[in-house]
C-alpha cells in the first residue's frame, strides 16, 4: 500500500505549519517559558475541528526544541490509573514510554507529555481519569499539551482544567492555504493539476486540511494528470463523510433517543445501514464483553429486517433500527472509546459476496455445503462462499479434505478456487481426493460414520 500522504507531509517543524499564525506564537511564547525553570502555566489545551494541525503542531514544537515527547492519545489504555502512571511518570525528572521503556534523555531536556484526544480519554463512567490529569498537572514540572476537539466535554469532566491550563484555539483553515499544500503535495508527486481542480479538492474539505490531502490522494491513486471531472467522486465522497458523521454520534450516544436520531436522516435503508453499523464495530469497540453485546444487538436487528422482508411487514423496521443504533451503541459498558475518524465502507463485504463465478456454479457449491454449515444455502452463498473460497485457494490441504467429505464436483472446486475446471491444479486435487477417499471408504467400513449432522470441526 502507498504510504498515507497526510503522514508522509505531517510538518516537521513549527514553522512548517500552515495558518494558524496566532495559535502557533502562543505555542511558541509558552514554550520559551520554560527555558527557566518550571513556568505559572504548565499546561496548553489545544482545541479545535480534526484535521487542522493540533497534534502536528504538538509533535513538531517538540522537534523544533529536540525535546522528548510522551504521547498517549485516546486508543491507549485508558483509565485513571494508567492516566496517572503514564502522565505521572512523565512529570517526574526521567521518563519511561507507555512500554515502559526507559527514554533516554540529555540532561535538562524537557519532556513534552502530549495527551491527545483528551475529550475522549475518559469513558462514560470514569470520572477518575479525568481527576488524574488534573492532578498530573498540578503536581508536573514537565509540560504538557492536551488536545481535544471538544473542549466543552473536556473541561466538563474536570472544571479545574479550566484555570490550570491555557487555552490555543486552531481554527479551520482556509481553502486558499489548503490550495497550497495541495499544490506542493502535487508537485512532489509529479501529478499535474490545475489550480481550478485543487481549488475544487480544498473547498469541498470545508477547511480540513486532512480530508483534504485524503481527497487528493484517493483521486490521483497512481495517475500522473488530474482533470476537472476527476473531483466529481468527491460527491461520493461527501455521503460517506456524512455517513461518518452519523455513525460518530450513534456510537457516541448516552441515550436510546439520540442513538436512534443520529441515523434518522442518513438516505440509507435499513439493510445497508445495518452493514455499516456491523462494519464499524470493531473499531469502535475493543472490550470483548461490549463487542458482544454489541454484536448480539445487532444479530436482533437482523432478525427484524429478516422478518419485516418476509412478512412484507415494514413496521419491524422501526425495531430493527432502535437494535443496530440504540442496542449497539449502549453496547459499550465498560470499555472506553476510541478515536475513529473514519468509518471505512463496507465495500468489501459487498465485493466478497459478489464471489465470482455464475449464479448456478454458486447454487451448486451452496446447496452442497450449506448443510454442512449448519445453515441456509442463501445463507451461506452470501456470507460464508467468498471467506470459504479466499481460504481454499490459500489451503490445498482444506480443499482436499473438503472434497473428500462433501460430494463437490471439478466444477465446484474449479469455481471455489477461481481457476478453468480443466487446469492443472484441480485435476491434481482430484487425484488427491480419489487417493484419500479409497484409503476413506476402507476406514468407513471398519467404523460406520452417521449420515448426518456432520460439523466443520470433521475437516
Ligand atoms: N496546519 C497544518 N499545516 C500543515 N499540515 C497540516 C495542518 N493541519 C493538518 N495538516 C495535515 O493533516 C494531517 C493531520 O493533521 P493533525 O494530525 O495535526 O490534525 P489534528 O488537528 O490533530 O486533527 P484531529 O483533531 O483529528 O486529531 C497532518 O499529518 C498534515 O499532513
Ligand atoms: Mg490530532
Amino acid at each position: 500500500m502507498q504510504e498515507d500522504w497526510t503522514e508522509k507531509y505531517r510538518p516537521r517543524s513549527l514553522s512548517q505549519v500552515v495558518g494558524n499564525e496566532s495559535a502557533i506564537r502562543a505555542i511558541r511564547r509558552w514554550a520559551e517559558s520554560w527555558a527557566h525553570g518550571v513556568p505559572k502555566v504548565k499546561a496548553l489545551i489545544l482545541k479545535g475541528e480534526p484535521g487542522i494541525g493540533k497534534t502536528s503542531s504538538a509533535l513538531a514544537l517538540a522537534y523544533d526544541l529536540k525535546w522528548d515527547v510522551v504521547e498517549m492519545n485516546a486508543s491507549d489504555h485508558r483509565n485513571a490509573e494508567s492516566i496517572k502512571k503514564v502522565a505521572g511518570i512523565g512529570s517526574m525528572t526521567q521518563t519511561f514510554t507507555l512500554d515502559g521503556e526507559f527514554l533516554s534523555s540529555h540532561s535538562g531536556r524537557r519532556k513534552l507529555i502530549i495527551l491527545d484526544e483528551a475529550d475522549n480519554l475518559f469513558g462514560r463512567e470514569d470520572y477518575g481519569g479525568a481527576k488524574a490529569i488534573v492532578d498530573t498537572i498540578r503536581e508536573s514540572s514537565q509540560p504538557i499539551l492536551l488536545i481535544a476537539n471538544d473542549y466543552y466535554e473536556l473541561t466538563r469532566r474536570a472544571s479545574a482544567l479550566k484555570r490550570l491550563a491555557t487555552s490555543v484555539t486552531f481554527r479551520r483553515l482556509d481553502p486558499s492555504a489548503i490550495v497550497v499544500v495541495l499544490r506542493s503535495i502535487a508537485e512532489n508527486e509529479n501529478v499535474t493539476v490545475s489550480l481550478d481542480t485543487l481549488g475544487k479538492i480544498a473547498s469541498n474539505a470545508g477547511g480540513d486540511l486532512r480530508a483534504a490531502i485524503n481527497d487528493l490522494q484517493m483521486i490521483v491513486e497512481g495517475r500522473s494528470h488530474l482533470d476537472a471531472e476527476d473531483t466529481d467522486v468527491l460527491g461520493e465522497r461527501n455521503q460517506e463523510k456524512e455517513l461518518s458523521r452519523a455513525l460518530g454520534a450513534m456510537f457516541g450516544a448516552k441515550t436510546v433517543r439520540e442513538a436512534q436520531d443520529a441515523t434518522l436522516n442518513l438516505d440509507k435503508m435499513p439493510d445497508e445501514l445495518e452493514k455499516w453499523i456491523e462494519e464499524s464495530i470493531p473499531s469502535e469497540m475493543k472490550d470483548p464483553e461490549d463487542l458482544a453485546r454489541a454484536f448480539d444487538a445487532l444479530s436482533r436487528s437482523n432478525i427484524y429486517l429478516r422478518r419485516a422482508r418476509a412478512l412484507q411487514h415494514y413496521g419491524m423496521w422501526s425495531y430493527a433500527r432502535t437494535m443496530m443504533t440504540a442496542g449497539v451503541a449502549l453496547s459499550r459498558k465498560s470499555g472506553r472509546r476510541p478515536h475513529v475518524s473514519e468509518y471505512r465502507f463496507p465495500s468489501f463485504l459487498i465485493v466478497m459476496s459478489r464471489a465470482k463465478g455464475t449464479r448456478a456454479s454458486r447454487k451448486s457449491i451452496s446447496s452442497k455445503l450449506a448443510p454442512y454449515f449448519h445453515t441456509s444455502s442463501r445463507m451461506f452463498d452470501e456470507s460464508i462462499l467468498p471467506y470459504l473460497s479466499k481460504l481454499l485457494t490459500k489451503d490445498r490441504e482444506l480443499m482436499v479434505k473438503l472434497g473428500c467429505e462433501t460430494e463437490l464436483d471439478d466444477g465446484d472446486i474449479s469455481n471455489l478456487l477461481h481457476v478453468d475446471s480443466d487446469s492443472s491444479i484441480v485435476k491434481a486435487i482430484r487425484a488427491e481426493i480419489i487417493a484419500i477417499k479409497g484409503e476413506d471408504e476402507v476406514m468407513r467400513k471398519k467404523t460406520p460414520r452417521r449420515k448426518s449432522g456432520r460439523s466443520l470441526a470433521e475437516f
